[in-house]
């Protein structure tokens, strides 16, 4: 089974490429662009790990480029694809909207496009906790309002309208994956943990903004990973086009999160800044119509997994 991977230098588009390849049964095609969005070196690293497998084949492209992914498409004959590629980030979005229309509008649209010409069994594609915006029906779920509150969670509701024109018109299968604050190994180091962490080897100050008084629904890589593997094992029950909150229902505290970190000697410098106006005071999803569909139960512990995390830092990052 052959299965293309966009996105595979980033951190979620890594961890699943990883996780099917140690499986062994499948081929995959990774696409990255490697930009510049945060630390290169680390996307480096991490396609290094994947080119260690001898079923993994990397291109580097952008999936702006409509005749070069067109062309890999055309080569490869897919099975499945699940994109991961887009321009990640809701505060970046305010200064730079546009990369968010490029890479997330008009790149997905030459995904789809693909997947439907050269009939790709089913999409699965990134969508991400912040359409729900300030939407405090909480936990949320799948059928909730949605309200995107910046171009970032903008570009993600639009992925999600496009998708069910191409299922209704084209019968194109795809399952959009909602995201709710994915952490861990190799994690993305303009995200919290993350940056916390780097702050503190760094002797960095931790900008802690709205005076750390932020919820969210951190979800474990390892748990997501899983996840998407379930969904990916079951494809044939899923239903043509839907959509799924991929997140552990267990909102936390940042604050509780920086007094585990200092519990563990990880203690940067905190300057404690006012509400950021792209950000979102709390997540937290319901993840019953994930756990029904793919019976996946047991959400890891969030002190261990951050305590994982933080040794993989300090082993393979100082
Ligand atoms: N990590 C999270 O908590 C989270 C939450 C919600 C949604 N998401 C979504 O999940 C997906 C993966 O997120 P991530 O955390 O792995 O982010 P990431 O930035 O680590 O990974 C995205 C990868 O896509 C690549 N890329 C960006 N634009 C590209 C383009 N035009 N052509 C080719 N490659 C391109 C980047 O170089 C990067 O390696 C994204 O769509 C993101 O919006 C992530």
């Amino acid at each position: 089974m052959k299965i293309l991977i966009t996105g595979s230098a980033g951190f979620i588009g890594f961890s699943f490429a990883k996780k099917l390849l140690e499986k062994k049964i499948y081929k995959i095609v990774g696409i990255d662009n490697f930009n510049d969005y945060y630390d290169i070196n680390l996307k480096k690293k991490r396609n290094n790990i994947l080119k260690n497998y001898k079923n993994y084949k990397f291109n580097k492209v952008d999936i702006t480029d409509k005749k070069k992914i067109e062309k890999i498409f055309k080569n490869e004959k897919f099975d499945f694809v699940f994109h991961f590629a887009a321009q990640a980030g809701v505060r970046y979005s305010i200064n730079f909207p546009r990369k968010y229309m490029e890479s997330n509008l008009m790149g997905f649209f030459n995904i789809l496009e693909n997947v439907k010409k050269y009939r790709v069994k089913r999409l699965f594609y990134a969508s991400s906790s912040s359409v729900y915006g300030e939407n405090k029906n909480f936990p949320l779920n799948e059928k909730e309002n949605i309200f995107p509150k910046n171009i970032y969670a903008l570009s993600k509701k639009v992925n999600e309208e496009i998708a069910n024109i191409f299922n209704r018109y084209y019968k194109v299968k795809l399952t959009g994956l909602r995201f709710f604050t994915i952490y861990g190994e190799w994690g993305r180091p303009d995200m919290m943990m993350l940056k916390f962490i780097n702050s503190y080897y760094n002797n960095k100050t931790f900008e802690l903004y709205n005076f750390g008084n932020h919820v969210r629904d951190f979800t474990y890589i390892g748990d997501a990973v899983a996840i998407m593997y379930l969904l990916l094992k079951k494809h044939k029950k899923l239903d043509n086009n839907e959509i799924f909150n991929i997140c552990s229902n267990k909102p936390i505290n940042l604050k509780e999160i920086i007094l585990f970190m200092k519990k563990n000697e990880i203690n940067p410098k905190i300057k404690k800044v006012t509400l950021q106006k792209a950000d979102i005071l709390k997540t937290h999803g319901n993840n019953s119509k994930l756990i029904r569909f793919t019976k996946f139960k047991k959400f890891s512990d969030w002190k261990e997994s951050l305590k994982r995390t933080i040794e993989w830092y300090q082993k393979n990052m100082l």
